[in-house]
């Protein structure tokens, strides 16, 4: 009896044919990983070959208007929608019954209208197009693709469709309709809304601030009448009339943006490239306008614009904001010197408020759009955890809405900018200073420079 440990030839030869029949199983095995690579490097090649290659339609390089009116040469680039919400749009007057005109602005025109399929009422925009004579104008076409992107935002007013009447020139934007711009309430109310109200709304627009640049879209025209007011308590961004996406770094983009009260200097100077920094600066004039019911820098053009930010902040000095010299309009500019801060100056137009709320107005009205406060850091700000705290959203106090019922009067407010080329400061100081006079502000004067 042959024992496990001691092979016949035959238990030899079959060991030996086991383990080729192995070696034989592990380079068939080895073969077809090879394969395998080889196919997957190979469709890898090709894809990004395809992605590298020239689009099958052409994809032209030509000299284009860039934002409202200058003259590039770049790549155009396509405006992408999303597929599935751009649909066939449907016809106003089979939609929709009008009840009531609320406002006419200087780019649209807003009335209040009833679904008649749902019972539901809605608000209409009508787009300005006439004027147009190439097709649908860029800036409507903003302002629906950014409303679009934005409008998941609680503190955005929600676009519902866009729907066209009988005319290519006859085109609306729906959406939710809302019962108060701050606005015509401010101008109604017969005291200012107190601190703990003020911080809730301000804490809604920074966070629908802060949800825009976050997704690279600038709104260019805060101010209080694009602000709407719900009756539970909701602040909703509206009004993307001059809003556009941006990039890092920012593209060159047009000056002549933002109301003039609540314009930045920096676009007052003449900067070209600009960030999300303009829309902090608007909502600290939007800070100080909830705190006392009135706009608070009404400058009757540019130059007087900037005498009277002068005049709450001090003159800009190298050292709180560098470079400013080197603006295209400081160049027509003497500074006079200043003594008084930002922070001073302010404490003495807001005695009430805390230093803190001092502290986080100074951050927003900071003349260095380098260092001016983000719309994520100024919602972490001490101001609002500080006493007294926001009221919740739902007890701030409700009013009935002119916009419901009839057509509102309201004081007078500056329209947004309109489309062109801004002015040059130089003609405007000119017809201001008549040559060799001078404007006196508070504590310091304008002159033209030589
Ligand atoms: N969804 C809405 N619900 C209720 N009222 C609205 C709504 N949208 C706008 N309004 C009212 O219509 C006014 C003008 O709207 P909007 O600002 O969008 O138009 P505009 O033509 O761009 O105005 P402007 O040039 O004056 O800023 C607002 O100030 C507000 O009073
Ligand atoms: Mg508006």
């Amino acid at each position: 009896m042959s024992s496990r440990w001691n092979d016949t030839a035959e238990d030899l030869a079959e060991a030996a044919r086991l383990k080729a029949e192995k070696a034989a199983k592990r380079a068939a095995k080895a073969a077809q990983k090879a394969r395998e690579e080889a196919a997957t490097a190979e469709q890898k090649a090709a894809e990004e070959a395809a992605a590298n290659a020239p689009p099958s339609k052409r994809q032209k390089t030509e000299n284009y208007t860039q934002d409202d009116g200058e003259l590039g040469t770049k790549e155009v680039r396509l405006m992408r929608f999303d597929g599935a919400e751009i649909g066939c749009c449907r016809h106003v007057e089979e939609t929709y019954e009008r009840l009531n005109h609320i406002e006419e602005g200087s780019y649209g025109i807003v009335s209040r209208a009833k679904d008649m399929h749902t019972g539901e009422i809605v608000a209409l925009k009508r787009l300005k197009l006439e004027r147009e004579t190439d097709g649908f104008p860029i800036t409507s076409l903003r302002e629906v693709t950014t409303l679009m992107a934005a409008r998941s935002h609680v503190n955005v007013v929600k676009l519902r469709e866009v729907v066209m009447g009988d005319s290519l020139k006859d085109v609306y934007i729906v959406m939710d309709f809302i019962e108060h711009d701050l606005k015509t309430l401010l101008d109604s109310l017969p005291e200012p809304f107190l601190l703990s109200e003020t911080k809730t709304l301000l804490l809604q627009l920074l966070s629908a601030t802060d949800f825009l640049h976050d997704h690279w879209i600038l709104h260019r025209d805060l101010k209080t009448s694009n602000l709407l007011l719900n009756n539970r308590g909701q602040l909703k961004l509206a009004d993307f009339g001059l809003a556009r996406y941006t990039s890092d770094p920012p593209p060159q983009l047009t000056q002549l943006v933002v109301t003039l009260w609540y314009r930045a200097p920096e676009l007052l100077l003449g900067a070209t490239t600009y960030g999300p920094e303009i829309d902090l600066w608007s909502v600290g004039c939007i800070f100080g306008e909830l705190l006392t019911r009135t706009p608070l820098l009404q400058g009757k053009n540019e130059i007087d614009q900037l005498t009277k930010i002068f005049e709450l902040l001090g003159v800009p000095t190298e050292e709180t904001w560098p470079g400013f010299r080197r603006l295209p309009n400081s160049k027509s500019l003497t500074f006079p010197k200043s003594s008084a801060t930002t922070g001073s100056l302010l404490r003495t137009k807001f005695p009430l408020l805390t230093k803190a709320g001092v502290e986080l107005l100074a951050a927003l009205l900071c003349y260095d759009p380098k260092t001016r406060i983000s719309a994520e850091d100024a919602l972490r700000h001490i101001f609002f955890k500080e006493e007294p705290r926001p009221k919740r959203e739902e007890m701030l106090p409700t009013f009935p809405s002119k916009a419901g019922q009839e057509k509102r009067r309201r004081a007078f407010s500056p329209g947004a900018p309109v489309r062109g080329d801004a002015p040059k400061l130089e003609g405007v100081m000119e017809g201001v200073f008549g040559g060799e006079e001078e404007e006196v502000g508070a504590g310091f004067s304008l002159r033209m420079g030589r």
